[in-house]
């Protein structure tokens, strides 16, 4: 069962996992909130082994009947609030999410499976986010790195990873968690930097970067980290925490002129014919200066590394995001520009 899979990075795992294990069973459960799509599972609807439904993470007896129903031995969680911005304006809805929401799948999941915990497990989806924010020249976060949350965002999902390992300390649930440093590619909701950029390129819109552009980031291809995703579901031992990310370090600012560049390019626009909507905007309250994993656990231990260099991966995402603009006409329509409105004063 993959919990928010109908989100950005839900559907390259399960998309993953459908093509990958035809004779495994992938239910989706997503309670399809304004960043899930099921226009993002398109190309396997009608698969066999592929299921949806509709559901919240927080409604235990939904819960359980879906994992009754279809005799769920693995719950992978990605079902969450996943924008930085948005926690800070409304931080209740993120821990009702993240905290309750995953709090009922474990307590759901632990009762569910109380007479058996053979061959289940119970994988959390966390983010680099939770260590907190690096200054220049420091030590990228490795898994033993302590906690040290700064937003409402990395706080409630700091606290979902600590009901994660208390559960397994506590009830004996096998569980796993990865953190995993930024994600880009095809199907993000725009609300996020890059495809932020790449829209707003295409639309001559102002590309709001907050403060001075400094802050730096740790970018992976999305596929790459589906790849993870599968590898820790297959492999990983339960107990354990993995680090994932790029080994890609780059500034906003950096990152975003790369972004008009090869916009422009692939658009067809002379060279330098969009640098002039970069917008320097008030910064972000509590902005985390740099993020860096180290990812050599689960290089040694499972053999995973990254495969998608930047270039390629932006080259790839840029091209998406030209190349299908009906999805992302219908997912900026109605609720996204109202928040555009609200986050960037109409600019
Ligand atoms: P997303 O916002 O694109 O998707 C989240 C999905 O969860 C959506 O399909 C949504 O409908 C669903 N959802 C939200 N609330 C729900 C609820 N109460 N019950 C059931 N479903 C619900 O997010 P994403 O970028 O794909 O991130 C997925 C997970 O990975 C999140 O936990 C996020 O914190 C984590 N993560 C993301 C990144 C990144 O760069 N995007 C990096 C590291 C970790
Ligand atoms: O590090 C992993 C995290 O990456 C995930 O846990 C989150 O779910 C995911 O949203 C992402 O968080 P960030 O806050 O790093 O991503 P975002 O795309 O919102 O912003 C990336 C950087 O760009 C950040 O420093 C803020 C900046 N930014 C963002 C937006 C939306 C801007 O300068 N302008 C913008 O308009």
């Amino acid at each position: 069962m993959v919990t928010g899979g109908a989100g950005f990075i839900g559907c390259h795992v399960v998309k993953r996992l459908i093509r990958k294990y035809p004779a495994v069973r992938v239910v989706v459960y997503d309670a399809l909130t304004y960043a899930g799509n099921l226009a993002n599972l398109a190309d396997i609807e009608g698969q066999p082994g592929y299921v949806f439904v509709r559901g919240d993470i927080t409604d235990a007896a939904a819960v359980e009947r879906t994992m009754r129903n279809h005799d769920i031995d693995c719950i992978i969680n990605l079902a969450a609030e996943s924008h930085v911005d948005r926690s800070i304006t409304d931080p209740l809805l993120f821990a009702r999410t993240k905290v309750m929401g995953t709090l009922t799948l474990l307590y759901t999941a632990s009762r569910v499976w109380e007479d058996d915990t053979g061959g289940k497990l119970f994988y959390h989806i966390s983010t680099d986010e939770v260590y907190g924010s690096l200054g220049f020249g420091e030590r990228p976060f490795t898994e033993s790195t302590p906690y040290a949350p700064r937003s409402p965002y990395s706080a409630s999902k700091a606290s979902s990873d600590h009901f994660v390992r208390a559960f397994g300390e506590t009830y004996g649930l096998p569980v796993v968690i990865s953190n995993c440093s930024n994600n880009y590619g095809p199907y993000q909701f725009p609300e996020k930097l890059i495809p932020l950029v790449i829209n707003n390129v295409g639309n001559n819109r102002p590309i709001p970067v907050y403060g001075t552009g400094e802050n730096v980031r740790d970018w992976l291809y999305v596929e790459d980290h589906a790849a993870a995703i599968d590898l820790i579901t297959d492999r990983g031992v339960p107990g354990e925490t993995y680090n994932i990310g790029g080994g890609c370090e780059l500034s906003n600012l950096g990152l975003v002129k790369m972004i008009i560049s090869l916009t422009d390019r692939r658009l067809g626009r002379p060279k330098g014919a969009s640098d002039g909507l970069v917008t320097f905007v008030r910064d972000r309250s509590g902005h985390d200066l740099r993020y860096a994993i180290d990812h050599s656990k689960i290089t040694a231990e499972l053999g995973w590394r990254p495969s998608t260099g930047l270039e390629e991966g932006l080259e790839k995402t840029v091209d998406w995001y030209i190349g299908n603009t009906g999805w992302l006409d219908n997912v900026t329509s109605g609720e996204y520009m109202e928040y555009y409105d609200r986050m960037y004063g109409g600019q």
